[in-house]
Formats: C-alpha cells, sequence, structure tokens
C-alpha cells in the first residue's frame, strides 16, 4: 500500500466537526497523527471531552491534545446556540480519558512539524488560535506543513455579524497572525468559507434515512443533529436543515475533483471598526485558495461511502431523485 498521508485536525467538536473527524477516522489511505482541540463551538473543557468520545465511538488509537485559550476573543459571542451546552446537542455520549495526551496540543504540532517537514496536513475546523499559537512558538514549524484545509470566514453574509463567519471572527488576533504568515511564506491554504460551506445540508429527510438505514453512527448523527442544530436552524430561518460546515474542508481533502478550480487569491481582513473582521480578496501570485463551488450531493454521496456500502447508497440516491 501507497505510503499513508499524515493529518493532523485541530477542531472544536461541534456536530459538524464530528462528521469531518469521522470521514478522516474511517479512510484507510490517512494517518491521523493526532486530534488537537480549541475552544470555540463550546469553551475547550467541552470540545476535548468531544473528541474522546469520537475516538472511543470508532475504537481508533488516536491521541487527543488540548490546546490554548483563545488569544483574543469577543465576550458577545455565544456558540451553544446551535450545538448545545456540551458541544453535542446535549446528548449523553460516554467517554474515556484513555487517548487523553498530557503533552498539549502545540508542543504537539511543534514535534510532529519538525520530525515529518513538508509531510503533514492539518485540517483546521474551528478557531485559528492553535495554528497562531505555533506560529508565535515556533514559526519555522508552521513553514513545514504542506497544506492546510481551514473551515472559515465569507466573502458575502456572515453568520455571527453581518460580515464574519464564526471560526475567524471568534480570535480575530489569531486570524491576523495565521494570515500574516501565509503572506510571508508558502504554507499552502485551502479555506473553506461559508460562501461554499452553506450550499452542502442535511435536511430532516436525510436524517431520517440516517436514523433508518445508518445504524449506530447514523443513528448517533440525528440525535446530535437534530435536538439543538436543526431546531435553531428552525427557529432562526423556518429551513429544516442543517448546514455541513466542517465537513466540506474534510471532503475537500478526499475528493478535490468534486470542487471548482479556484485561482489563488490574497486576503485581506479589516481589524477595526463597525466591520471589523470583514474579508476581502484580489487574485494574486500566492498559496492561498478560497473554494466557493461544490458539487453538494456528490459530496454528501461520497462522505456516506466511507461509512456505509453500495446497498445503503444506493438507497440514500432514491431518496434524493424521489
Ligand atoms: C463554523 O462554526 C462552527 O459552529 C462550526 O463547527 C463550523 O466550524 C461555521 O461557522
Ligand atoms: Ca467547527
Amino acid at each position: 500500500m501507497d505510503k499513508k498521508r499524515k493529518v493532523i485536525i485541530d477542531c472544536d467538536p461541534g456536530v459538524d466537526d464530528a462528521l469531518a473527524i469521522n470521514a478522516l477516522l474511517l479512510k484507510e489511505d490517512i494517518e491521523v497523527l493526532g486530534i488537537s482541540c480549541v475552544g470555540g463551538n463550546r469553551p475547550l473543557e467541552y470540545t476535548y471531552k468531544n473528541a474522546l468520545r469520537l475516538v472511543d465511538f470508532f475504537k481508533k488509537d488516536v491521541r487527543v491534545y488540548k490546546g490554548v485559550a483563545p488569544l483574543s476573543i469577543d465576550p458577545s459571542i455565544k456558540s451553544s446556540f446551535f450545538h448545545g451546552k456540551n458541544g453535542f446537542g446535549d446528548v449523553e455520549i460516554p467517554y474515556t480519558t484513555t487517548n487523553l495526551s498530557d503533552i498539549n496540543a502545540i508542543d504537539f504540532m511543534e514535534e510532529m512539524l519538525l520530525k515529518y517537514p513538508g509531510e503533514i496536513e492539518i485540517l483546521a475546523l474551528g478557531p485559528l488560535s492553535n495554528l497562531a499559537a505555533l506560529i508565535l512558538k515556533n514559526p519555522q514549524a508552521f513553514e513545514n506543513v504542506k497544506a492546510v484545509y481551514s473551515m472559515g470566514g465569507t466573502f458575502s453574509r456572515g453568520n455571527i455579524t453581518p460580515y464574519c463567519e464564526f471560526n475567524y471572527y471568534f480570535d480575530l488576533k489569531a486570524l491576523d497572525i495565521v494570515m500574516s504568515a501565509l503572506n510571508e511564506n508558502k504554507v499552502v491554504f485551502h479555506m473553506f468559507p461559508l460562501d461554499v460551506t452553506m450550499k452542502v445540508y442535511f435536511d430532516v429527510n436525510e436524517f431520517t434515512f440516517l436514523r433508518y438505514e445508518g445504524g449506530r453512527w447514523g443513528n448517533l448523527v440525528a440525535d446530535i443533529f437534530e435536538k439543538h442544530y436543526l431546531v435553531k436552524t428552525y427557529q432562526a430561518i423556518g429551513k429544516t436543515f442543517c448546514v455541513l460546515h466542517d465537513l466540506v474542508a474534510a471532503m475537500y481533502m478526499l475528493n478535490p475533483e468534486l470542487f471548482d478550480e479556484v485561482r489563488p487569491v490574497r486576503i485581506s481582513v479589516d481589524y477595526e471598526g463597525a466591520k471589523r473582521g470583514k474579508m476581502s480578496r484580489e487574485f494574486a501570485d500566492t498559496n492561498i485558495y478560497v473554494h466557493e463551488e461544490v458539487d453538494g450531493c456528490k459530496m454528501k454521496e461520497a462522505y456516506l461511502a466511507i461509512n456505509y456500502d453500495e446497498k445503503v447508497i444506493e438507497k440514500y440516491r432514491r431518496l434524493n431523485k424521489s
């Protein structure tokens, strides 16, 4: 077998983080070196426990690392709205600390990047606090990253302010540090802003399908999404679906052919005033790629195929045709 791709998942699970983590944990050609956690959807004390729950659920020998506190934070931000108090829709799921490392996430990332220069891909599914802390601690180690895939940002409507997306707005200082580093080095950065993630969602029929056909995992997914995320989305905008933000970034890593090709851009961010956090972009000779178009139906099918056999996928296709 070819050498496995080495991946670190940096995340704040989070119900949509859970799908992304599931996808990578189950892919045989991917070696998840570790899961580093950050506060975001919920504070760190909840998110690392959810990562442990997932590792236990899939019986994987993957360590979970606690990251740093946000470098900056706007006290008005509240996120339990969509993810429940425990970050998993308040569904009670057991966990053990068997896979919890006592090494902190930044030391772990640094050690791996120095050991495997140019080989490690980072899937970043939460605020950029851990990446920024790594850059501050050892910029050379960050330059050893092969590529970052980051869910965050928006170039249209925001979801936390009219101009901003949650992950990037949550820690603007971290965003500033990461964006400045990208302007100075050659690290490849793939960004998945709301412009693309808002196009991919499971609706009530798909959750029902997961419940009936998706076994233990499908039931858990339906449980953690339906109690808060689905209800709150309905209350907020009258829609009965849940956007799968973080999964979109993970699926680009596995099926880039489902996304439109894009040219590199330079990103600018306003850090002051009423529109602080607002991003803009212009084509330039950089290593930053902003993805805005995906075949959402094929992407969801490709995701489900990681978990289920062809019989189940065929039923899923029929559901979407009816
Ligand atoms: C992002 O914020 C979190 O709520 C989600 O997990 C996703 O990473 C979407 O704005
Ligand atoms: Ca997330």
